[in-house]
């Protein structure tokens, strides 16, 4: 392939000549020199082009450019400490790809529903170019995370027959003749993966038909979820914050010129390390009601409980032991006290709320039969499931990270529609 220059390289080529390709991202003008900021999908970088250098015709055809046209521009790089970025590019010629017609989306403040009814082209700008190349990086430093840890990455049905996370939130289709649903996590399949392979992820994305309109909530969300045989509450607490440190120190250090396009404050991100706080449910309930806020103790925190809570700590948070009525039925009890589970939620810090849920399973194939079905749940269609506590049943814990509100927290964003591509979202399957 020919040689290509990327935005995010320019350091390299500081002196020299290259050629960008990319897109016009807004521009001035002085007169005699248009300052046009350029983008390539690695980067921004300001490009000045003086009426000398690229030609009288060029010149001209540059100041009637619309914004979101796409250019091809050869210059010197140079460095520019006030430059966003650290460079600049001095063209010398200016290629016009294609013209665009007027951008709809401008500088004014537009709308968040105007804003979302544009969002394949809304994912241009900085702000949401930073935020999703911030997801990737998430992304990239879980799984990097694990792999580099010998957890097999084992992929889990989308299309299934029966509830993980309880049935008021299941996404009903058509599977020929019979009904199937969107899965709502891999856990159940990541179990018996775990059985045969010891340390196992899954990753892909997940469903749940919540009627939740809040900036927490996405119809469709992704999930990294580990699960590891022989391990216990104790031991995926411990993943758990070495895993999220991790994730939050690789995007420190990878993908700065993005987290200050997000104004995000690193001091805060920094703090994020090996040994989170602990706290069980109980004293999780009286925090809460120390700050103020009401609950009754057997309750599920709501966002507000969680913000609450999170604003005394400066590290997330790890709640242990949530009581059985608010967890599914596959969480162990906790033999010290029957009344609450082996569960956990971590719960970032600045109010961001649950960002991963998890927990040690159950392992006693006569007590989760009698779970399945105080809740109801049709024992056929877990029979396979139960078959892990007929063969080989042992001590095994796992969670789900939820990528788009880890991300939210990471860039400081207060809505999670910013951290994925294209949200689904109650009332929102378009564009
Ligand atoms: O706490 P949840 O429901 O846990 C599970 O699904 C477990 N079966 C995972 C496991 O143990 N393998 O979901 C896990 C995480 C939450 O902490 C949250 O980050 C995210 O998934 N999440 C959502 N994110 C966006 N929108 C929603 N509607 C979400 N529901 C859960
Ligand atoms: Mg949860």
């Amino acid at each position: 392939m020919r040689q290509r220059y990327y935005i995010e390289d320019l350091a390299r080529y500081v002196g020299g000549e290259v050629t960008l390709e990319g897109w016009l991202a807004g521009k001035r003008s002085s007169g005699k020199i248009l300052f046009l900021e350029f983008r390539d999908g690695t980067g921004f970088v300001q490009c000045v082009a003086s009426r000398g250098d690229v030609g009288e015709e060029a010149f001209a055809a540059l100041e009637r450019l619309p914004v979101e046209s796409s250019l091809r521009i050869t210059g010197t790089v140079r460095a520019d400490s006030r430059a966003p970025g650290g460079h600049e590019l001095s063209a010398r010629s200016v290629d016009i790809v294609h013209a665009a017609q007027e951008f709809p989306i401008g500088r004014k403040d537009h709308g968040t529903s105007f804003l979302m009814d544009h969002r394949h082209l809304w994912i241009r700008s900085s702000r949401q170019f930073a935020a999703l190349r911030v997801r990737a990086a998430v992304i990239r430093a879980a799984r990097g995370y694990l792999d580099s840890r010998g957890y097999v990455q084992l992929d889990t049905p989308v299309l299934t027959p029966s509830a993980c996370e309880g049935t008021s939130t299941l996404f009903e289709t058509r599977y020929f003749d019979e009904s199937a649903y969107l899965s709502q996590s891999g856990q159940l399949y990541n179990e018996a993966n775990a059985m045969a392979f010891g340390k196992v992820y899954c990753f892909g994305p997940t469903f749940r038909a919540e009627k939740s309109k809040t900036r927490r909530h996405l119809i469709e969300f992704w999930q990294v979820e580990p699960e590891i045989a022989y391990a216990d509450l104790d031991d995926i607490m411990d993943v758990e914050e070495e895993m999220v440190s991790e994730i939050v120190a690789q995007v420190l250090r990878t993908r700065q010129p993005e987290l200050s396009i997000l104004e995000r404050d690193i001091g805060r991100l920094s703090k994020v390390e090996p040994p989170f706080p602990r706290v069980d449910y109980t004293e999780a309930v009286e925090r809460i009601r120390a700050a103020g806020l009401a609950i009754e103790w057997g309750e599920d925190f709501g966002a507000e409980h969680e913000t609450g809570l999170s604003l005394q700590f400066e590290k997330p948070l790890l709640v242990h032991r949530y009581p059985r009525s608010v967890k599914p039925f596959y969480m162990e009890i906790d033999p010290a006290n029957d009344q609450v589970t082996l569960s956990v939620d971590m719960i970032a810090p600045e109010g961001y709320g649950e960002i991963v849920g998890g927990g040690q399973r159950m392992t006693d194939l006569a007590t989760l039969e009698r779970r399945i079905e105080e809740e109801g749940l049709s024992r056929a269609d877990y029979e396979w499931y139960l078959d892990l506590r007929r063969y080989g049943s042992v001590p095994h814990a796992g969670f789900g990270l939820g990528i788009e509100r880890t991300v939210a927290w990471v860039c400081g964003l207060p809505h999670v529609r910013e951290t994925i591509p294209f949200p689904r979202m109650l009332y929102r399957l378009r564009p």
